[in-house]
């Protein structure tokens, strides 16, 4: 578990390359500011440097083999997990390499698969290694999943060639290093709700109305806020997807459910984030038993389900504006009285909502800031047969009262960091 409580550990990640010996100014300036360094290098590393030396300047054992001792605990599941920040300085194109690929065939390759901490790669090599397609497309895939790529500095090189290759300025990478430590405790302390994936509504006991969300979105936007410290409830229509590391998940199946899920913790939140693809609809009755194929066809009537955000976000304008300025009837949500202790305190939740649209995406997302009392839409357009719904990849428009910001095409986890460094 990252540290919360206790000094931060930055894992630092040593290759095989002439820039290696830089590492040791790195550990150098991390043990400086109070840090607790962690090294692991690859075989190749350690002709270059020698563990003795990272040894020394960090005060802990140079972490080599996987199994270094067949008695101790698994190596790369405790430095995985002992990891506030996963840095890898300098990075060789051959890691680079493996890493977008999930290749873990050294002790380093496969800490990183088995991290959830952020990854900084601080490249170094040649430039023709540099510009390679190969490594730029891996470069290319690493930041989409979210990894932060510390661009290296161009000049002269150690083979004798000059141009883009050497490693980013130590200064540089330190600096980097405490930006995203920082960044991982951001949300502490912080109360978050999410909804995600779909709901189920039967029409008998085998039959329902739904729809193909994944909730890749929301257990994306669940894990990133518990790894930055948030306290994390995630209430999640039935997707295949394992509970995402450290929140309270709760599973339901209709909308119903997934309102009298999250009515119950809608309390003393500091964001309120719905992601739930929820089923607008939902038949009028639902059959006992199962509807047979030979009796006559069956009329199914639908009522609507209540709007779960929309519902949520106006109790908050209620419990708010009775404290405030009673006016009777002129809030929209008078219908729905505040829930039974609710309390929000000195400070409102942040809502989130998410707009999923076909046309006029960022007009839409607009109307639906207004409509249903949220402080953010995120937009998307799913008429891209590539993007939105079940794919892994998406491009969000960010719209909120005062501006639309937009998103390059990201994986769902980046976008997910994006949406909480807003929050
Ligand atoms: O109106 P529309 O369904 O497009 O709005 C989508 C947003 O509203 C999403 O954030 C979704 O989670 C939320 N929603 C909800 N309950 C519903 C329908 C949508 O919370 N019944």
């Amino acid at each position: 578990m990252p540290a919360q409580d206790h000094e931060q550990t930055i894992l630092l990640g040593v290759t095989g390359c002439i820039a290696a010996y830089k590492a040791c100014e790195l550990v150098r300036l991390y043990k400086k500011a109070g840090k607790r360094v962690k090294v692991v290098m690859t075989p190749m590393g350690t002709e270059f440097v020698t563990p003795a030396t990272f040894r020394t300047l960090s005060e802990e054992p140079v972490a080599l083999k996987a199994v270094d001792d067949p008695n101790a605990a698994i190596q790369h599941i405790v430095l995985a997990q002992e990891a506030d920040v996963f840095v890898i300085a300098p990075a060789t194109a051959n890691t680079i390499n493996k890493l977008a690929h999930g290749v873990g065939d050294n002790l380093l390759t496969t800490t990183a698969l088995a991290t959830g901490a952020p990854l900084l790669i601080a490249p170094a090599m040649n430039v023709h290694m540099w510009r390679d397609e190969t490594t730029q497309a891996s470069l290319v895939a690493l930041r989409e999943r979210g990894a932060i790529i510390i661009e290296p500095e161009s000049g002269y090189l150690a083979c004798g060639d000059t141009g883009e290759g050497r490693l980013a300025s130590v200064e540089e990478i330190f600096a980097a290093t405490i930006v995203e430590l920082d960044r991982a405790r951001s949300l502490e302390g912080k109360r978050i709700l999410v909804t995600a994936g779909p709901t189920r509504e039967f029409l008998d006991p085998v039959r329902f109305i739904s729809s193909p969300s994944s909730g890749i979105t929301g257990y994306a936007i669940a894990e990133e806020a518990a790894r930055r410290g948030a306290e994390v409830v995630l209430i999640s229509g039935p997707v295949e997807l394992p509970d995402p590391f450290g929140c309270t998940v709760i599973r339901v199946q209709t909308a119903q459910q997934m309102l009298a899920a999250a009515e119950r913790h809608f309390k003393d939140l500091d964001a309120a984030i719905f992601t739930a693809a929820v089923s607008d609809f939902r038949p009028e009755a639902t059959a006992q038993h199962k509807v047979k194929k030979k009796a006559a066809s069956p009329e199914v009537r639908l009522v609507q389900n209540p709007d779960i955000l929309a519902t949520l976000a106006a109790r908050v304008g209620a419990d708010f504006d009775t404290a405030a300025t009673p006016v009777a009837g002129s809030n929209p949500a008078s219908s729905t009285a505040p829930a039974p202790g609710a309390d929000f305190g000195t400070h409102t939740p942040f809502i989130v909502g998410f707009a999923a649209e076909t046309q006029d995406v960022i007009e839409q997302a607009r109307q639906k800031l207004i409509d249903k009392h949220a402080d953010l839409i995120v937009a998307n357009d799913v008429s891209s047969p590539t993007l939105g719904f079940a794919s892994t990849h998406n491009r969000w428009h960010f719209v909120t009262a005062e501006r639309v910001e937009t998103s390059a095409v990201l994986s769902k986890k980046a976008l997910a960091s994006l949406l909480l460094d807003k929050l």
